[in-house]
């Protein structure tokens, strides 16, 4: 049989409802703070990442789902959602709207990553935009959302990382200090490495190769922290007292590199302490910057994205579970074969009020009573001829036996009545 593609996956049942539960929990945070959600498509232009996400970083260079369309233009399925959500704020001119324009969005993403264990080729993010400012609270909010977001589903083995990768000048400087250190050691450098550091030799510390990340302990590399100018560093300071003053949980991580090169002055991760190797479970920073590169009007941002599959993991790893599936209300059996069309049409008159089924062939009594039960209903629906001819049905409820003949209307009252979830 041919299956799901490697790195994909089908979500259903309790999969799903990990999803929703973190969707959920995200959007109302996030509307609560005043965003609205965008959908931007789920691909674009290769160049909005080239130029956004950034030539020199590894998903533009190998992990990036790209093809040429039919007209000879060369698409990519986004690999994450700031750049598509930056040229839609520059392309319907969200700049003269009041700032700042704060939004949020859920779906999809794609990376050729290698699959494993909360690392796949399609896997879906829920994030935050902030556009328009460059005042540090809005650093703060954006950090402190995604703190209190994770907290209120539930998880406490999260630990939030806060850097800066400093401002333009302040990170031309470090790289300048990278290239001088690292240049003596080059052929000991992996092949991308080397590449690196005639490119961008920051994201040679974000590397992958063990005898690279060997070499930069070994020389003792100086953190992109101790490099910031004076405006990154009061930047970065003012959001730290913002944040605690909101009582937000952090630890200073001078290391931090992300893996886009859009960011410039505050970015963080959070990570989860039990899930191994790919524990970050989202992360963020300023973007100031992004907008002109990929030719929209100037617009400083900040914002972060979660790994929603990473969240569900670490969501099981700690014993939270999402709130269980809607069960069932009503199952209506019609009890002879010609009364199924008078089944659906009871059912219809029960949606959506009620999460009602009906069967597709006739069922005695207590066969009917039996298929309710396999399929987690709380009520049978019994309908023969008297019922069908004057429009009722005759409804029981299956853990007190307790039983009326009931209109589709007197049905909805009396289970919504009851309590139903
Ligand atoms: P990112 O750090 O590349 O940032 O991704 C955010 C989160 O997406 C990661 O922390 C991780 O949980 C999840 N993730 C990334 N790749 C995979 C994968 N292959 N499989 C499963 N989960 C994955 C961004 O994407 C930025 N756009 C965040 C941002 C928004 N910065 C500013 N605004």
């Amino acid at each position: 049989m041919t299956k799901a593609v490697k790195g994909t996956h089908d979500l259903f049942g309790e999969a799903l409802r990990y999803q929703q539960a973190i969707v959920g929990t995200a959007r109302s945070w996030l509307e609560a703070a005043g965003a609205s959600e965008i959908a931007t498509p789920i691909f674009e232009k290769t160049e909005v990442f080239e130029r956004g996400v950034g030539a020199s970083t590894d998903i533009v260079q190998k992990e990036m789902f790209t093809f040429t369309d039919r007209g000879g233009r060369s698409l990519t399925l986004r690999p994450e959602g700031t750049a598509g959500v930056v040229r839609a704020y520059g392309e319907h001119g969200m700049k003269v709207w009041p700032q700042p324009v704060k939004l949020w969005y859920a779906g999809p993403m794609f990376r050729a990553e290698r699959p494993q264990k909360g690392r796949q080729r399609q896997f879906h993010q829920v994030g935050y935009e902030v556009l328009g400012s460059t005042h540090p609270a809005s650093d703060a909010e954006a950090v402190s959302l995604s703190y209190f977001i994770l907290r209120d589903l539930g998880l406490t083995r999260t630990r939030l990382k806060l850097g800066s990768v400093g401002d333009a000048e302040s990170r031309q400087r470090y790289n300048q200090y990278l290239r001088e250190l690292l240049t003596p050691y080059e052929s000991e450098l992996s092949a991308d490495s080397q590449r690196r550091l005639q490119t961008n030799p920051m994201r040679i510390l974000d590397s992958k190769s063990d005898t690279d990340q060997g070499l930069l302990k070994r020389l003792g590399v100086r953190p992109m922290l101790d490099f910031l100018g004076p405006a990154a560093r009061e930047h970065f300071d003012a959001v730290r007292k913002i944040l605690d003053e909101l009582g937000v949980e952090y630890e200073i991580d001078p290391t931090i590199v992300r893996g886009l090169d859009y960011y410039a002055r505050t970015s963080w991760e959070i990570h989860h302490d039990m899930l191994g190797a790919q524990s970050a479970l989202g992360g963020g920073g300023r973007y100031d910057g992004l907008s002109e590169l990929i030719g929209g009007p100037p617009s400083p941002g900040v914002g972060w994205a979660m790994g929603i599959e990473r969240v569900a993991l670490a969501m099981q790893a700690e014993g939270v579970s999402p709130a269980p599936g809607k069960r069932l209300d009503i199952y209506i059996a019609p009890l002879d074969a010609s009364l199924v069309p008078a089944a659906l049409k009871a059912a219809t008159e029960l949606w959506p009020r009620l999460r009602a089924e009906y069967s597709l062939s006739a069922r005695k009594p207590g066969k009917a009573i039996r298929e309710a039960e396999k399929r987690g209903a709380a009520y049978v629906g019994l309908l023969g001829p008297d019922e069908a001819a004057s429009g009722v049905i005759t409804v029981k409820k299956l853990d007190t036996a307790e039983q009326r003949t009931l209109t589709p209307a007197e049905v909805v009252a009396w289970l919504t009545e009851g309590g139903l979830e």
